[in-house]
């Protein structure tokens, strides 16, 4: 892992996917996930623009793989312990964005394809909206779940 963050080591424009307060849910687990994500989605962007290697591409792809998938499996638990009404609907958004990742993922493992700037732009397109709709919902729905428990403690 270090050897990878040592590779990486270059010009940081942090600039591409932009990622303001307006973004963030009001969830803390969820929004510091959507940060990281768009960081590391800029760190494939500069690794694209700098012409980097295959293996820094496929080194940060890993990455960003592991992250939106751990994040969506965050997601998802925290859906099943609210009982979410629209746990199926979020969860297939998320399977079909995964796939596309995991699509561009193999591209690259086989040396058939590469990240390009307007595949990129398309992900973080996907990312804002998915973010500032579907996720907004769940955010609003736990954080209400959360003062109805504190309600019903209260009542006891
Ligand atoms: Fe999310
Ligand atoms: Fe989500």
């Amino acid at each position: 892992m270090a050897n990878d963050l040592n590779l990486r080591k270059g010009k940081m424009t942090m600039s591409f996917f932009e990622w303001d307060a307006q973004c963030d849910v009001g969830e803390f687990s969820i929004d510091s996930d959507h940060r990281m994500f768009a960081r590391s989605i800029n760190e494939l962007h500069d690794a694209v623009q700098s012409k980097r290697g295959n293996e820094v591409l496929k080194s940060i792809l890993s990455d960003v793989v592991r992250l939106l998938t751990d994040h969506f499996v965050r997601e998802e638990e925290l859906m099943k312990k609210h009982q979410y009404p629209e746990y199926g609907d979020h969860k297939m958004e998320h399977e079909l964005f995964a796939e596309r990742l995991r699509g561009l993922q193999r591209e690259v493992e086989a040396g058939t394809g590469l990240p390009t700037v307007e595949t990129l732009s398309s992900f973080a397109d996907w990312f804002q909206h998915h973010t500032k709709g579907t996720d907004t919902r769940l955010a609003a729905y736990v954080s209400k779940a959360g003062d109805r428990q504190d309600t019903a403690s209260d009542q006891m």
